[in-house]
């Protein structure tokens, strides 16, 4: 009901009656004024005139389940959302929740992590209020050699969502950051639980640095978020609603054909790396390539320095 009351009040331009939404979602007139000051309490602005209605003033940055399941549009993927307000890490929770339950599909999202974590055993440094922490569990029935590039779909859902909603375009860094002039906006870090020929559950772990407005001088170099780059506020719930819908388009289509086919060409005009002599981090080696792109299967193709028809592929690691 609340997420329904948030959806109503949202798109409505004037005051909406009590009576009004008593009719709609067939509830007392006391459940919707509870349901108001709850709103109010987790940060909406509510204007109630007497006679009238209510009328939502401002919304602000608020994140909630209700909040974000009132902005989803896909058919499955984000329809069951686990909202918490601090967690060590939403893979973590993500992860325990899929050994759990029935949850492919599920989407876990944070205010804040204590122990985040990056690619290859990083950190991933969080700003509590400003940024997205977000989990997605899936359970495919695909090949497990066919994961890895579910990251490189979780990239491109996420540099759509950016261009669509602040208008900026974004640069991905092989396989899966999210490049805005320069610095890093956003990471993957995608885990998995297996068996030889069975997938029991991946999780997509995404952090984007959203509405934060500096950072720490270890990472200011490397790190940028979205308002430091566009001075302009985003609605977080706006922005993971978005990417669950890019990334759901594809998904679909994905498990059908188990190739990036369709998606190559837009990732790959997006590469940061492409025509790039890159220095491949590759099983604990370390060499320098040209980049040129990844083919269907998300794997980066390079040829060597000085031997341009020498045309490899790298599966796994970092450039
Ligand atoms: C990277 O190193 O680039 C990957 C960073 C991934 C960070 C996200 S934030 C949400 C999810 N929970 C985590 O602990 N990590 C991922």
């Amino acid at each position: 009901m609340k997420t329904e009351i948030i959806k109503i009040l949202r798109n409505s331009d004037t005051y909406v009656s009590g009576q009004q939404l008593c009719n709609n979602l067939g509830v007392s007139r006391t459940a919707i004024w509870k349901v108001m000051n709850q709103l109010k309490e987790e940060g909406y602005e509510i204007e109630a005139v007497s006679n009238k209605g209510y009328r939502l003033i401002h919304s602000s940055d608020v994140i909630s389940e209700s909040e974000i399941l009132s902005r989803m549009q896909t058919n499955y993927i984000g329809k069951k959302v686990r909202f918490y307000d601090e967690v060590d890490s939403t893979n973590l929770v993500a992860k325990k929740i899929a050994e759990e339950e029935e949850s492919d599909g599920l989407l876990v999202v944070s205010e804040s992590q204590t122990k985040g974590k990056g690619r290859r055993g990083r950190e991933w440094s969080s700003d509590k209020g400003c940024d997205i922490f977000m989990s997605l569990i899936l359970k495919p029935k695909i090949n497990p050699m066919n994961a890895s590039m579910l990251t490189i779909l979780a990239a491109l859902a996420v540099s759509k969502s950016i261009a669509k909603i602040v208008e900026k375009d974004t640069y991905i860094k092989w396989p899966n950051d999210i490049i805005l002039n320069n610095k890093k906006v956003c990471g993957v870090l995608t885990e998995m639980s297996t068996e030889i020929d069975y997938i029991n559950h991946v999780v997509i772990g995404i952090g984007i640095n959203v509405n934060r407005t500096s950072f720490p001088n270890e990472l200011a170099s490397m790190a940028t978020s979205l308002y430091v780059e566009t001075e302009q506020k985003v609605q977080r719930a706006e922005l993971i609603a978005s990417v669950v819908k890019e990334f759901e388009e594809m998904y679909l289509v994905f498990l059908e054909i188990q190739t990036l086919q369709p998606f190559m060409k837009e990732y790959n005009d997006t590469l940061i790396n492409a025509k790039r002599q890159v220095k491949i981090i590759e099983y604990g080696k370390e060499y320098e390539a040209i980049a040129i792109g990844i083919n269907e299967k998300g794997e980066l193709m390079i040829h060597d320095i000085d031997h341009p028809d020498h045309v490899r592929t790298v599966l796994a690691g970092e450039v």
